[in-house]
């Protein structure tokens, strides 16, 4: 395991710790984990190409394609709508790559590229509806207006905006967000200012910021951030493996405090503190392991459950008399049942890095 990445690396006057400059990619520090609700300021950013500077004057969504009637909205008319607000947990795919070994390839994201927002705005179907959607349809493109010449073979050729779709069940559902407001203020820039898709419960690539163009198609969409990126390879046993698009999240916990390497007093009783999700279930247990998984007890959940949000959880740790390295292990189960795994499964490529990680902590 590595964690030399959370430990050395540069960060930005938020506290943000800097992952890449170009494109600006950045963590939050997940140690200084205190709230239910992530300040703007601290919730991680994750960009494949440069922020683009819109204005909203100029700025325009439009929705083509499969649809009775292609409109053009402007913010001010998307915000005459009914509006709803929610919030949400958004976990990057590739949170906890740090984590692998070997290391492989991306932005080496630690415990912090996940972050619980309140987000305002119109909900997805709601446009659709306007639209209306003809028969044949059955995909919803979502396309950034940022755009770039990607670095990694295989790669389209020139340069392409980044897009990601839903299929038409997932794009009708009442939670799925064009949202205009997170924590009660417009957009930032780096959040996808004016408008980005917030879907709950799926990983965060599905969540397009800067969206700027809606195209319902008849054929499912194939494009390179849902088959070359942000796809893993699904197996079900009755057919060979196939390369799927991550869509939902997994069931995690992971620890805050103690921070990696952290010294522990010995014979104290020492908070140990994190979050668990499950996409769009409720978490019903976190178990803590204090000897590196031979022994576990039940954490206690705290507040209120919030649907497709994070549930703070925390365990007092009688910590031991004897001075020495002991491994912190939190593992997490949803209501229906879904565990944690405890090692990552290869078919998951370097996403989906959902299973117990390990917390090495020094008792002095
Ligand atoms: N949307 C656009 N247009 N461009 C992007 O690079 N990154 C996606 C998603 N939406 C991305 C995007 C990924 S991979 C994630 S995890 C989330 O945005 C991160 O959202 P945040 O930067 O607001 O935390």
């Amino acid at each position: 395991m590595d964690n030399s990445a959370s430990q050395s690396a540069e960060t930005n006057i938020d506290g943000l710790i800097i992952r890449e400059k170009t494109p600006e990619n950045l963590e939050f520090s997940f140690q200084s984990l205190a709230t239910f609700i992530t300040p703007t300021e601290h919730f991680f950013v994750r960009n494949h190409f440069a922020i683009p500077s819109l204005t909203v004057q100029s700025w325009r969504l439009q929705i083509e394609g499969a649809v009775e009637q292609p409109l053009t909205f402007t913010l001010a008319d998307l915000m005459q709508l009914p509006a709803r607000t929610l919030v949400a947990t958004l976990e990057c795919a590739g949170n906890g790559r740090t984590f692998l070994a070997p290391q492989p390839p991306g932005v080496a994201w630690a415990l912090g590229a996940v972050g619980t927002a309140e987000w305002t705005g119109v909900p997805l179907t709601t446009i659709l509806e306007l639209a209306g959607l003809q028969a044949t349809a059955i995909d919803v493109v979502l396309e950034g207006a940022d755009q770039g010449e990607l670095k990694e073979e295989p790669k389209p050729p020139g340069q392409i905006h980044y897009a990601r779709s839903l299929p038409l069940a997932q794009a009708q559902q009442p939670t799925v967000l064009l949202a205009y407001a997170m924590n009660g203020a417009a957009l930032t820039p780096a959040h996808g200012f004016p408008l980005r898709v917030l879907v709950p419960g799926w990983y965060g690539m599905a969540s397009v910021k800067w969206l700027t163009r809606i195209i319902v198609t008849t054929q499912p969409f194939h494009g390179y951030f849902q088959t070359t990126d942000y796809s893993y390879w699904q197996q079900k046993s009755h057919l060979p493996p196939q390369m799927v698009p991550i869509t939902a999240m997994g069931v995690k916990a992971e620890i805050a405090r103690p921070a990696m390497h952290e010294v522990v007093p010995a014979d104290t009783a020492y908070r140990v503190y994190g979050a668990a999700w499950a996409g769009d279930a409720q978490i019903a247990t976190v178990d803590v392991s204090t000897d590196g998984g031979m022994t576990w007890q039940a954490a206690q959940l705290l507040d209120t459950p919030v649907r497709l949000a994070w549930r703070l959880w925390e365990f007092v740790w009688q910590t031991p008399g004897i001075a020495g390295s002991y491994t912190l292990l939190a593992r997490a189960t949803d209501e229906t049942g879904r565990t944690q795994p405890l090692t990552h499964d290869p078919a998951h490529g370097r996403y989906l890095i959902s299973h117990v990680l390990p917390i090495p902590v020094e008792v002095r």
